[in-house]
């Protein structure tokens, strides 16, 4: 045993539980969507489709993957919380169908305060556009020229591979089945974070959904 060891087992043999700052969380995921098609999957509801991918949310991941959700229930956002970033969380997380404003409270809520301690709720959607900022997916995409139209069908390790080429690692894909074109339609990508939200890491679980089939359409209206 290495005395770094032994003393660090006697450090925390050492400090009651409870003062012990748990981070229950061990990653991040920041899924995107894609409005037209996401629109599309829940049947039409949406009041607003913007041409470009926009956040769903960012979520603290348990080590297996899966999200950690309302962490304290006291924890109430105001719209005060977050004025400064209120007009680009409008035009990056909007809500496609109701009050935007629901959506970050609802987010917040579930999500956010999980990770309360290490991001204020200023912090956290500070997080979130940034992350947001530095993976615009449509120009990802696009690069490889994987762009939405109805007539083409894209390998799904096309996808992966074309975001990998921007993070380095592996996204998760999320797709809805339509039987009537009989094809997996992609409507998010999420890309996920080490627990300082900031280095990218590999998504290693299905929890938010998958993508059966190899060949994917992206709604282009
Ligand atoms: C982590 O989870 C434990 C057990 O559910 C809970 O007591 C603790 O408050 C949580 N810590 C944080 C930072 O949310
Ligand atoms: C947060 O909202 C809940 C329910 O709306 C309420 O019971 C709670 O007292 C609020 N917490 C604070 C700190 O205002
Ligand atoms: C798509 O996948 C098929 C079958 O796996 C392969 O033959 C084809 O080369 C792939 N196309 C591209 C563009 O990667
Ligand atoms: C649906 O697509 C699959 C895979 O592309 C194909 O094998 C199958 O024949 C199609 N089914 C119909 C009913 O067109
Ligand atoms: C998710 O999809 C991939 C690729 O089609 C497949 O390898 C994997 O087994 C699927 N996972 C689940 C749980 O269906």
């Amino acid at each position: 045993m290495s005395v770094l060891f032994v003393f660090s087992l006697f450090l925390l043999l050492n400090v009651p539980n409870s003062c012990i700052a748990q981070k229950n969380y061990s990653s991040f995921v920041l899924i995107q969507q894609w409005p037209k098609g996401f629109c599309r999957m829940i049947g039409g509801f949406c009041t607003m489709k913007p041409n470009k991918f926009t956040i769903y949310g960012l979520w603290p991941l348990r080590p297996n993957g899966r999200p950690i959700k309302y962490c304290n229930t006291d924890s109430n956002l105001s719209e005060d919380d977050i004025k400064p970033l209120e007009k680009q969380l409008s035009s990056n997380w909007p809500s496609l169908g109701g009050l935007d404003f629901a959506v970050w409270y609802g987010q917040w809520k579930v999500h956010g305060t999980c990770s309360e301690n290490e991001f204020t709720k200023l912090e956290y959607f500070q997080l979130a556009l940034d992350n947001y900022a530095q993976n615009d997916l449509r120009d990802i995409l696009k690069k490889a020229n994987i762009v939405p139209d109805e007539q083409k069908h894209y390998n799904r390790s096309s996808v992966v591979a074309a975001v990998h080429q921007h993070t380095q690692h592996d996204p998760q894909l999320v797709c809805y089945f339509d039987s009537v074109r009989n094809v997996s339609v992609l409507y998010q990508i999420a890309i996920c974070y080490a627990d300082d939200g900031k280095s990218y890491k590999n998504c290693v679980s299905d929890f938010i959904g998958n993508c059966s089939g190899t060949q994917l359409l992206i709604d282009p209206k």
